[in-house]
């Protein structure tokens, strides 16, 4: 198993390319940090800017503008994306002509201040107002600094189709809500992502359709919290007490949208995340089960196995819950994978309750997980309220015995899969070998085989003949009934 995907899930920053539009003169080099959301973002960004004649390029030497989405979720993130201005600072050295802009999260929680501590900075934008980026790269072009950082209690880009950067043609990010509302008290995404608000089916269901004709095979529905998702019709908002009748009965909750969208496409391969353990129902258990199109893999974090610790979260269940929750997904779910996030070291964490995290791991047996050490963030609950009071030694110790632990259990999970055939679908050629095929089962996990006459975006049933911890091997014995 990979150290960096078990400890940390921010990815490098990826330059993304742009399909080429001919007329488009200027050259935009865009990065994306962190989680999921961000490189979704970057997609709309895109879309945004190439209607202002931008192209983007994977040439950071040749751009006119560069914008790093940024990410806040632990102080190590922030430091990262502090080491990329630098570079850019040195690139604009070269090219005195090129602006620099920054996105996402850490746009939102510095704001203005980004002037002043980054002077390589012109352009501040947070997750809410990349609709006005033409507007404030005229200013920025004028010679001005130009800031948005206004939260919304209701934009969700549904209107605008997202470029698709970078990737394979076959797997797409679907964005479906955006914010949070829960406020766990370590978590600085509520503050930096803002409300909650779920988008239109109806648009989430136009830009899938899309997808589907442009031979796209897999989705992935996104939100900080899927399974929170619900849409009154774009009237009442959630919590309003006195919905109309007819407001109720055209309100769409996680489940029904995850019916409508796998209804509409059994072809097409459906996924979703993040999934808050308080907020999923046994309504989407059965939908998975339901149908066959949707992935058999959850990925839901549980932070903690301490109900005191679970408390000082403010995460809304126990840890009986959640076994409770474990419980019945392995009954209506046989075939489910699961994976966890996990804090270490989280304020007042005794070695008694990393002890339950452990024993809980040992009664999940994740199939994978990412494993954090807590990072104290400016402006949290956790902050204000609690002392940062566990030494980075000890969470560090801890950290390397929870990652430990996932190993073994990641590597009795994939063994599980041994002598066993699994639907795969092609995504790319295999990092190792230009004679392999990647992809991944339903359940999540990368399987490798050789590439004989499939192709990319195929269904093949693979038979599972060996494994790493992480990776399965095996061979193709024909095409799924998917095709
Ligand atoms: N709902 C979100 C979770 C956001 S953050 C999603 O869509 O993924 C991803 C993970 O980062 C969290 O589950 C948590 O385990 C970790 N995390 C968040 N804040 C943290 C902090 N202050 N210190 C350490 N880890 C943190
Ligand atoms: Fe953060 Fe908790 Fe929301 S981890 S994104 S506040 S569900």
């Amino acid at each position: 198993m990979n150290m960096e995907k078990i400890i940390d899930e921010n990815k490098q920053g990826e330059a993304l390319v742009l399909n080429t539009n001919n007329k488009n003169t200027r050259k935009l080099f865009i990065e994306s940090y962190g989680c999921a959301m961000n490189f979704s973002d970057s997609e709309i960004v895109a879309s945004i800017l190439a209607k202002e004649g931008f192209n983007t390029t994977q040439n950071l030497e040749e751009a006119d503008l560069v914008l790093v989405n940024t990410c806040s979720i632990r102080d190590k993130a922030e430091q990262t994306i502090r080491k990329r201005l630098q570079k850019y600072n040195a690139v604009k050295k070269i090219n005195p002509r090129m602006k620099v802009g920054v996105l996402g999260c850490m746009a939102e929680r510095l704001k203005e201040k980004f002037l002043e501590e980054e002077k390589i900075v012109d352009l501040v934008v947070g997750p809410d107002a990349y609709k006005d980026l033409p507007n404030l790269i005229k200013e920025v072009e004028d010679g001005r600094d130009a800031v948005n950082v206004i939260l919304s209690i209701d934009e969700t880009y549904g209107d605008i189709s997202p470029v698709r950067l970078g990737g394979n043609g076959v797997t797409a990010f679907v964005s479906i809500t955006r914010g949070c509302d829960n406020m766990c008290t370590f978590c600085v995404v509520p503050f930096t992502r803002g409300r909650e608000r779920s988008r239109d089916p109806q648009s989430i269901l136009a830009e899938v359709n899309d997808l589907a004709e442009k031979g796209y095979k897999e989705i992935t529905l996104l939100g900080q919290n899927v399974d929170s998702f619900l849409w009154y019709g774009g009237g009442l908002k959630k919590g309003f007490k006195k919905a109309s009748d007819i407001q109720k009965a055209t309100a769409m909750d996680f489940a029904q949208l995850l019916d409508l969208v796998a209804t509409e496409h059994p072809k097409m391969r459906i996924r979703f995340s993040t999934s808050n353990p308080q907020d999923m129902s046994l309504e989407v258990l059965h939908t998975m089960a339901k149908h066959k199109n949707i992935c058999d893999y959850i990925h839901l974090p549980v932070q903690s196995g301490s109900t005191r610790i679970l408390k000082e979260m403010n995460r809304q269940h126990t840890r009986e819950e959640y076994i409770e929750l474990i419980d019945n997904i392995r009954k209506i779910l046989p075939n489910c994978s699961i994976s966890q996030d996990i804090i270490t070291g989280f304020p007042t964490e005794t070695e008694e309750d990393h002890q339950d995290t452990m024993s809980l791991m040992e009664y999940v047996k994740y199939d994978y997980g990412y494993m954090f050490a807590y990072s104290e963030r400016p402006g949290t609950l956790a902050a204000k309220k609690l002392e940062d009071d566990i030494p980075e030694e000890i969470k560090k110790r801890r950290l390397a015995e929870i990652v430990a632990l996932q190993r073994e259990h990641c590597a009795f999970r994939t063994e599980e899969f041994l002598g066993k055939i699994f639907e795969v679908l092609i995504e790319k050629e295999s990092k190792k070998s230009d004679q392999h095929w990647a992809g991944r089962t339903s359940q999540n996990t990368v399987a490798v085989f050789p590439k004989e006459n499939y192709k990319v975006g195929d269904f093949v049933m693979v038979k599972v003949n060996d494994c790493t911890s992480a990776t399965l091997i095996g061979e193709g014995v024909g095409f799924s009934d998917n095709n």
